[in-house]
Protein backbone atom coordinates (compact mmCIF):
# COMPACT_ATOMS: atom_id res chain seq x y z
CA UNK A 1 0.00 0.00 0.00
CA UNK A 2 1.44 3.56 -0.94
CA UNK A 3 1.38 6.10 1.37
CA UNK A 4 -1.33 8.26 0.12
CA UNK A 5 -3.66 4.81 0.62
CA UNK A 6 -2.12 4.67 3.91
CA UNK A 7 -3.18 8.18 4.99
CA UNK A 8 -7.03 7.53 3.83
CA UNK A 9 -7.36 4.47 6.12
CA UNK A 10 -5.42 6.34 9.11
CA UNK A 11 -8.28 9.37 8.40
CA UNK A 12 -10.78 6.87 8.56
CA UNK A 13 -9.49 5.64 12.10
CA UNK A 14 -9.77 8.62 13.21
CA UNK A 15 -13.31 9.39 11.73
CA UNK A 16 -14.47 6.88 13.79
CA UNK A 17 -12.62 7.67 16.90
CA UNK A 18 -13.86 11.36 17.24
CA UNK A 19 -17.42 10.19 16.36
CA UNK A 20 -17.44 7.88 19.32
CA UNK A 21 -19.68 8.71 21.33
CA UNK A 22 -18.43 7.85 25.09
CA UNK A 23 -16.11 10.58 25.80
CA UNK A 24 -13.43 8.14 27.77
CA UNK A 25 -13.33 5.16 25.38
CA UNK A 26 -12.60 8.44 22.76
CA UNK A 27 -9.87 9.59 25.23
CA UNK A 28 -8.48 5.74 25.64
CA UNK A 29 -7.95 5.55 22.16
CA UNK A 30 -6.06 9.04 21.39
CA UNK A 31 -3.83 7.69 24.05
CA UNK A 32 -3.76 4.12 22.45
CA UNK A 33 -2.16 6.07 19.61
CA UNK A 34 0.59 8.02 21.71
CA UNK A 35 1.32 4.42 22.62
CA UNK A 36 1.60 2.48 19.86
CA UNK A 37 -0.07 4.75 16.99
CA UNK A 38 3.13 4.04 14.60
CA UNK A 39 3.57 0.29 14.38
CA UNK A 40 -0.52 -0.01 14.81
CA UNK A 41 -0.35 1.66 11.52
CA UNK A 42 2.79 0.35 10.06
CA UNK A 43 1.69 -3.29 10.87
CA UNK A 44 0.04 -6.08 7.88
CA UNK A 45 -3.23 -7.51 8.44
CA UNK A 46 -1.41 -11.15 8.12
CA UNK A 47 2.15 -12.14 6.30
CA UNK A 48 0.61 -13.42 3.43
CA UNK A 49 -3.21 -14.89 3.61
CA UNK A 50 -4.85 -11.13 3.61
CA UNK A 51 -3.56 -7.33 4.07
CA UNK A 52 -0.35 -8.56 4.10
CA UNK A 53 1.44 -5.15 3.63
CA UNK A 54 2.32 -2.43 5.42
CA UNK A 55 -0.74 -0.65 6.85
CA UNK A 56 -2.66 -3.51 6.29
CA UNK A 57 -3.74 -3.96 9.97
CA UNK A 58 -5.03 -0.57 9.97
CA UNK A 59 -6.79 -0.93 6.84
CA UNK A 60 -8.51 -4.36 7.95
CA UNK A 61 -9.45 -2.91 11.33
CA UNK A 62 -11.21 0.41 9.80
CA UNK A 63 -13.23 -1.79 7.68
CA UNK A 64 -14.25 -4.27 10.30
CA UNK A 65 -15.00 -1.63 12.84
CA UNK A 66 -17.03 0.14 9.74
CA UNK A 67 -18.98 -2.90 9.02
CA UNK A 68 -19.44 -3.69 12.24
CA UNK A 69 -20.85 -0.24 13.22
CA UNK A 70 -23.62 -0.63 10.56
CA UNK A 71 -24.57 -4.07 11.45
CA UNK A 72 -24.78 -2.60 15.56
CA UNK A 73 -26.73 0.09 13.89
CA UNK A 74 -29.18 -1.78 12.08
CA UNK A 75 -29.94 -3.65 15.33
CA UNK A 76 -30.44 -1.06 17.00
CA UNK A 77 -33.13 0.40 15.07
CA UNK A 78 -34.66 -2.83 15.30
CA UNK A 79 -34.33 -2.13 19.34
CA UNK A 80 -32.18 -4.62 20.41
CA UNK A 81 -29.53 -3.11 22.66
CA UNK A 82 -25.94 -3.25 20.90
CA UNK A 83 -22.91 -0.84 21.76
CA UNK A 84 -21.84 1.10 19.19
CA UNK A 85 -19.33 2.36 21.01
CA UNK A 86 -17.74 -1.63 22.08
CA UNK A 87 -18.07 -2.68 18.59
CA UNK A 88 -15.87 0.27 16.97
CA UNK A 89 -13.08 0.12 19.53
CA UNK A 90 -13.35 -4.03 19.72
CA UNK A 91 -13.19 -4.06 16.01
CA UNK A 92 -10.18 -1.24 15.79
CA UNK A 93 -8.06 -3.03 18.58
CA UNK A 94 -9.29 -7.00 17.96
CA UNK A 95 -5.64 -7.64 16.30
CA UNK A 96 -3.63 -5.43 17.88
CA UNK A 97 -1.62 -8.51 18.85
CA UNK A 98 0.13 -8.57 15.38
CA UNK A 99 2.20 -5.74 15.90
CA UNK A 100 3.86 -7.91 18.03
CA UNK A 101 3.23 -10.99 15.51
CA UNK A 102 5.31 -9.59 12.53
CA UNK A 103 8.27 -7.77 12.06
CA UNK A 104 10.46 -6.95 8.79
CA UNK A 105 14.04 -7.66 9.23
CA UNK A 106 14.57 -7.71 5.54
CA UNK A 107 12.45 -7.04 2.25
CA UNK A 108 8.96 -9.00 3.52
CA UNK A 109 7.04 -9.39 6.89
CA UNK A 110 8.47 -12.57 8.77
CA UNK A 111 6.64 -13.95 11.83
CA UNK A 112 8.32 -13.24 15.48
CA UNK A 113 9.23 -15.67 17.37
CA UNK A 114 6.04 -14.48 19.85
CA UNK A 115 3.85 -15.17 16.99
CA UNK A 116 3.92 -18.77 16.73
CA UNK A 117 5.04 -19.39 20.73
CA UNK A 118 2.14 -17.44 21.93
CA UNK A 119 -0.04 -16.45 19.35
CA UNK A 120 -1.39 -13.04 17.92
CA UNK A 121 -5.28 -12.90 20.20
CA UNK A 122 -3.01 -13.70 23.90
CA UNK A 123 -0.77 -11.20 22.62
CA UNK A 124 -3.42 -8.33 22.13
CA UNK A 125 -5.09 -9.63 25.17
CA UNK A 126 -1.98 -8.73 26.80
CA UNK A 127 -1.43 -5.61 24.98
CA UNK A 128 -4.93 -4.48 25.74
CA UNK A 129 -5.00 -4.63 29.21
CA UNK A 130 -1.53 -3.18 29.81
CA UNK A 131 -3.05 -0.25 27.77
CA UNK A 132 -5.72 -0.28 30.06
CA UNK A 133 -4.09 0.19 33.48
CA UNK A 134 -1.67 2.37 31.84
CA UNK A 135 -4.81 4.84 30.95
CA UNK A 136 -6.23 4.66 34.30
CA UNK A 137 -2.89 4.94 36.12
CA UNK A 138 -2.33 8.29 34.13
CA UNK A 139 -6.31 9.71 34.62
CA UNK A 140 -6.67 12.50 37.09
CA UNK A 141 -10.80 12.40 38.04
CA UNK A 142 -11.71 8.58 38.33
CA UNK A 143 -14.89 9.56 36.14
CA UNK A 144 -12.26 9.41 33.68
CA UNK A 145 -10.88 6.29 33.84
CA UNK A 146 -12.39 3.25 32.07
CA UNK A 147 -14.48 1.08 34.10
CA UNK A 148 -14.07 -3.01 34.43
CA UNK A 149 -17.80 -3.51 32.45
CA UNK A 150 -16.12 -1.76 29.38
CA UNK A 151 -12.62 -3.05 30.09
CA UNK A 152 -13.67 -7.12 29.95
CA UNK A 153 -16.20 -6.00 26.77
CA UNK A 154 -13.44 -5.12 24.99
CA UNK A 155 -11.04 -7.92 26.04
CA UNK A 156 -13.57 -10.44 24.97
CA UNK A 157 -14.26 -9.20 21.75
CA UNK A 158 -10.14 -9.31 21.26
CA UNK A 159 -9.99 -12.89 22.67
CA UNK A 160 -13.08 -14.38 21.15
CA UNK A 161 -12.90 -12.76 17.37
CA UNK A 162 -11.65 -16.23 15.61
CA UNK A 163 -15.04 -17.73 17.12
CA UNK A 164 -14.10 -20.53 18.73
CA UNK A 165 -11.02 -22.87 19.95
CA UNK A 166 -10.24 -24.48 16.65
CA UNK A 167 -9.95 -21.43 15.05
CA UNK A 168 -7.27 -19.94 17.74
CA UNK A 169 -10.13 -18.44 20.27
CA UNK A 170 -10.27 -19.16 23.78
CA UNK A 171 -13.26 -18.43 24.18
CA UNK A 172 -16.25 -18.24 21.77
CA UNK A 173 -18.32 -14.79 21.49
CA UNK A 174 -20.65 -13.89 24.38
CA UNK A 175 -21.64 -11.00 23.90
CA UNK A 176 -23.34 -9.48 20.32
CA UNK A 177 -21.06 -6.78 20.37
CA UNK A 178 -18.29 -10.10 20.35
CA UNK A 179 -20.25 -11.84 18.00
CA UNK A 180 -20.77 -9.10 15.38
CA UNK A 181 -16.93 -8.52 15.44
CA UNK A 182 -16.21 -12.14 14.64
CA UNK A 183 -18.48 -12.36 11.47
CA UNK A 184 -17.14 -9.17 10.44
CA UNK A 185 -13.47 -9.83 10.80
CA UNK A 186 -14.68 -13.22 8.74
CA UNK A 187 -16.31 -11.53 5.98
CA UNK A 188 -13.13 -9.03 5.77
CA UNK A 189 -10.78 -11.26 5.60
CA UNK A 190 -12.67 -13.47 3.31
CA UNK A 191 -13.91 -11.05 1.04
CA UNK A 192 -10.10 -9.11 0.53
CA UNK A 193 -8.84 -12.63 -0.21
CA UNK A 194 -10.72 -13.93 -2.11
CA UNK A 195 -10.71 -10.63 -4.59
CA UNK A 196 -7.12 -10.36 -4.41
CA UNK A 197 -4.74 -13.09 -3.94
CA UNK A 198 -7.37 -16.17 -4.33
CA UNK A 199 -8.91 -18.82 -2.12
CA UNK A 200 -9.57 -17.90 1.42
CA UNK A 201 -8.47 -19.93 4.27
CA UNK A 202 -10.03 -19.16 7.61
CA UNK A 203 -7.74 -17.63 9.92
CA UNK A 204 -4.45 -18.65 8.46
CA UNK A 205 -1.82 -16.14 9.08
FE1 LIG B 1 -7.16 -12.30 14.42
FE1 LIG C 1 -8.79 -9.71 11.99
Amino acid sequence: MNEKDMQIYRDEFWNLVHDLRDNVLRDFMEFFVKEIGDEYFSSPGSRKNHHGYDGGLCEHSVSIARLAWKSANQFCNMGIAVSKDIVVVGALLHDIGKIKAYHKPHEEWEYTADASMIYHIPLGYGMALELFRKFNEQCELVEHTLDEKKMRKILHIILSHHGNKAWGSPIEPQTPEALIVHLCDMMDAGVKKITTTGPYHIYHT
